[in-house]
């Protein structure tokens, strides 16, 4: 038997209706805010992705040359391709360009629950100029999402690049020798991390300092020790914010997220119940543009691990409403099975979901078929009933039958 690639996943029909309802609601509240739809190439140029994080990502992608013999891979996130598709094609639109996404990303991980090969994110990006209102539309936007699906066991955690990268910089530590110091404190491995900023130069009260600093959690009163421009600017999101009426936002000084192409604010979501992979979403301002040819501009965004939101909704026991068919046809023999053709075909047409007998099966077997796949009613196209321009109707939960007319049958299943 061939078996799917390691770290993907195939989706049943019950997991594609839930899967489907979850995402048509992210972009419902996506739209609401503001933001259209955007899509973009599943594979792109390597160098798309390898221009700011380094050549060390190829190892994390799934990159491969083309018959043309172009470097190409599949897309690891949408971020760059989207600041890509802005530079290209849209720096004539109206800022602030507000765009969202759904769609597969790809990396070369070790799978395990909740993390695979190939996954999905829905994520918005907003391009216009440095202000706390972008940034808390963004964080907004997250927020309004996750409220929305009814997940109720999660936090969402706000710093600022600045105030670490800040530190570093007054200790002398800034560029390419701050980075995987910042990438290290992101994962909280100060065992790493300390002999990294001993040899950056640093001073044991500095370094303390800055552990410390990555410890900094809760209500927005804990920045009052944090002046400083990062502080007063993270100060003035959380005001919005507070307007906004979030609940379940706090501030972590600590969050540095792993993508190299942070500048500003950065936030991530997590639901403790996932365990281990329990982050279902990340995103902050950043800057990429101007690598890709484009003018520098201020831009800001998220993406949500759908994959993950989903599995933390299933935790706490919530389930989609299922996808039935609202009315399953039955011709009891072969005289009306070309009546009852008709019969499903006039449903259909007036937006009424209907299945029908193709099996030419007997009417025991047909009415287990349409209480398996879930009918909320039979039509049985029977041969005295049609004499007078009848079918029977039976609800299939209360097991009531009722013989309706033809010419009034979409009125009286839509009623
Ligand atoms: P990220 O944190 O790398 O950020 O990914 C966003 C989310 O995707 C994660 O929080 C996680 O839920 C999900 N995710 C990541 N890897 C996997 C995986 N292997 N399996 C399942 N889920 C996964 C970004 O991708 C940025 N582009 C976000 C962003 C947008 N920043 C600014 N704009």
């Amino acid at each position: 038997m061939i078996q799917r690639p390691r770290g993907t996943r195939d989706f049943t029909p019950e997991e594609m209706g839930a899967r489907r309802y979850y995402e048509s609601m992210m972009r419902s509240v996506a739209v609401s805010h503001g933001f259209r739809e955007v899509q973009t190439p599943i594979f792109e140029h390597t160098e798309l992705f390898t221009t700011k994080s380094g050549p060390g990502i190829v190892e994390e992608m799934y990159a491969f040359k083309d018959k043309g013999d172009r470097e190409i891979c599949l897309r690891p996130e949408l971020t760059a391709s989207v600041i890509r598709f802005f530079v290209n094609d849209l720096t004539n639109y109206p800022r602030p360009l507000k765009m969202f996404y759904f769609g597969q990303c790809f990396r070369y991980e070790r799978p395990q629950a909740g993390r695979y090969r190939e996954f999905f994110q829905f994520g918005a990006e907003i391009i216009g100029s440095a202000t706390p209102e972008m940034d808390a539309e963004m964080i907004g936007l997250a927020a309004a999402i996750l409220e929305r699906t009814g997940l109720k066991d999660y936090k969402i955690r706000v710093g600022h690049i600045g105030v670490l990268k800040g530190m570093l910089a007054q200790a002398g530590v800034s560029g390419d020798t701050a980075l995987p110091i910042l990438q290290k404190l992101d994962k909280k491995m100060y065992e790493e991390a300390e002999p990294l900023m001993k040899a950056a130069g640093m001073s044991a009260d500095s370094i303390e300092k800055i552990i410390a600093t990555t410890k900094v959690t809760g209500p927005l009163s804990v920045l009052d020790t944090y002046g400083g421009e990062a502080g007063e600017y993270l100060k003035e999101v959380f005001a919005i914010l507070a307007q906004f009426g979030f609940r379940n936002v706090e501030v972590d000084l600590g969050v540095v997220r792993g993508l190299a192409y942070y500048t500003g604010i950065v936030f991530e979501v997590d639901a403790p119940k996932l365990g281990a992979e329990k982050q279902i979403c990340g995103g902050g301002s950043y800057s990429l543009s101007e690598l890709f040819g484009g003018e520098k501009v201020f831009s800001t965004g998220f993406a949500i691990g759908f994959d993950r939101t989903l599995l933390a909704i299933e935790k706490e026991g919530q389930t989609a409403p299922k996808l039935l068919v609202d009315a399953y046809v039955i011709p009891v023999n072969d005289k009306t099975r070309m009546k009852a053709y008709e019969v499903a075909a006039l449903l259909r047409r007036n937006g009424i979901s209907c299945d029908l007998d193709i099996m030419r099966r007997n009417m025991g077997k047909n009415f287990k078929y349409a209480d398996a796949i879930g009918a909320r009613r039979t039509i049985i196209v029977g041969e005295k009933e049609l004499e007078s321009g009848c079918v029977n109707v039976r609800d299939m939960s209360s097991g009531e039958q009722k013989m309706v007319p033809i010419e009034s049958l979409v009125q009286h299943l839509k009623g």
